[in-house]
């Protein structure tokens, strides 16, 4: 038996939806916390399998976890760096960021090369190049990385991408290095912020997060704290997208508007009436929106994770939109699945053409990978008839209880099981 997500399309959104804890954060501050001799709790935390793979291999790791709804209660005061080969390493991309931690705790990782989703090509070589510069010998064997250290030094680390991954891991590997650690050309993503601010509570000296050079002192001990972890921008994105779509009025409340600003003045060029509040935003019906051009870049720039709901939003604007992925030249599976429902969308290496407005069926459908289910999600709300839509689990690695929050809105949706 499998599980599908159905949604009755064509019915008007109303009302509020409150947005949760941040995926991408979240994924990053469970491994942070173990850096620390003491507990740390961290709140806000989604209900996201993430956070359950997660909790899992805290647990492999001999870390106390305590869940008390969205707060998450880490203790690794009795912590043992154990091999990470289990298959629950593989799940999510995210599990990486245990190469960090238990490097900058232990000097010492043996871990399973990461999951999670397919959207082309997704080396670590800037992660390795980082780790190596602070002192640590690296070798890939039997399908994973063994890294050892004996002393890990501050060093100078020039990322030839502004890799999120590869910033947040060096941060964890040089917290506690003899010296200072210069990340330049460091990603800026509010997730490395709200990292950095979980690393400088619990007592490390890492200044500059957000900007495009960072620097960590090194420092001899990490003590426990409470974190709130920042609301999730891109959650907070899908739904403002989807408001644009299909509410006679939304509100999407628990934002950091500025978050989100590439995105709010593209939906604005597209004609979307939108009342941006401190840390909420109310969408009301917009009549016919114009096309546009979305190139995305990283933060700042418009988000690659955007990209794909916004498309599901591109069928219905006047006119022919262009969209081009600089970070994943490959995240264009969405667009098939589009296709499938009637929209008019051609695709080439790292773009996509979107003519508009076409009319969307409802059909059965696959989420490829996190965010092309949540542009499923979008076309089904749009569709005449019901959508199906397949490989249910990529979703719920990223929303919190999505169809919760979309049945209080006034949607049709629901899960159930099917023969496989
Ligand atoms: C993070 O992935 C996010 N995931 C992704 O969100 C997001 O799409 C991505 O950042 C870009 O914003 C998490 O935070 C858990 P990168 P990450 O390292 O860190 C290349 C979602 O839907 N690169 O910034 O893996 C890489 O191939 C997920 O929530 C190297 O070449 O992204 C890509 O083209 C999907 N070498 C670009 O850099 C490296 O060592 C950006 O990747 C690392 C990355």
């Amino acid at each position: 038996m499998k599980e599908v997500i159905k949604i009755e399309g064509g019915r008007r959104l109303k009302g509020e939806v409150t947005i949760s804890g941040s995926k991408n954060a979240t994924v990053a501050l469970i491994p942070a916390a173990v850096l620390a001799n003491e507990p740390v709790t961290i709140l806000g935390v989604p209900e996201i399998s993430d956070v359950r793979s997660l909790s899992e291999i805290l647990r492999i790791l001999n870390v106390d976890v305590r869940e008390e709804g969205d707060m998450l209660r880490i203790d690794p005061t009795k912590m043992r760096n154990v091999d990470l080969e289990q298959d629950v390493v593989t799940k999510l991309r995210a599990s990486y960021y245990f190469m960090g931690a238990l490097l900058g705790k232990y000097g010492h990782v043996r871990i399973k090369m990461p999951g999670g989703c397919y959207l082309g090509p997704r080396p670590i070589d800037l992660h390795i190049k980082g780790f190596e510069a602070l002192g640590a010998v690296v070798e890939y064997e039997r399908g994973g990385y063994t890294i050892h250290a004996e002393e890990l030094t501050g060093a100078k680390i020039f990322l030839d991408i502004a890799s999120v991954g590869a910033t947040i891991n060096i941060m964890m590997a040089a917290a506690y290095a003899d010296g200072r650690t210069t990340i330049e050309n460091a990603a800026r993503e509010p997730e490395i912020i709200d990292v950095a601010t979980l690393l400088n509570k619990m007592g490390a000296n890492v200044k500059g997060a957000g900007t495009n050079v960072i620097t960590i002192d090194g420092v001899r001990n990490l003590n426990g704290c409470v974190h709130e972890i920042i609301p999730d921008r891109i959650e907070a994105g899908t739904f403002v997208i989807m408001a644009a779509a299909c509410a006679d009025e939304m509100k999407i409340s628990n934002i950091i508007p500025k978050h989100i600003e590439a995105l709010t003045s593209k939906l604005e060029e597209m004609g979307v009436n939108m009342e941006i509040g401190i840390d909420s935003i109310i969408v009301r019906n917009s009549g016919p929106l114009h096309a546009i051009d979305v190139t995305t870049k990283p933060y700042p720039g418009f988000a690659t994770d955007l990209q794909q709901p916004l498309t599901a939003l591109l069928t219905q604007a006047q006119g022919v939109s262009h969209v081009t992925d600089t970070v994943y030249s490959e995240r264009f599976k969405h667009c098939v699945e589009l296709q499938r429902m009637g929209a008019e969308i051609e695709i080439s290496k790292g773009s996509s053409t979107i003519t508009g407005p076409r009319k969307l069926y409802g059909d059965k459908v696959t989420a490829t990978d996190l965010r092309c289910g949540a542009s499923m999600i979008i076309a089904g709300l749009l569709a005449e008839g019901t959508t199906e839509i397949h490989d249910t689990y990529h979703i719920d690695r990223g929303y919190d209880d999505i169809d919760g929050k979309l049945k209080k809105l006034g949607a049709v949706i629901y899960r159930e099981k099917i023969e496989d």
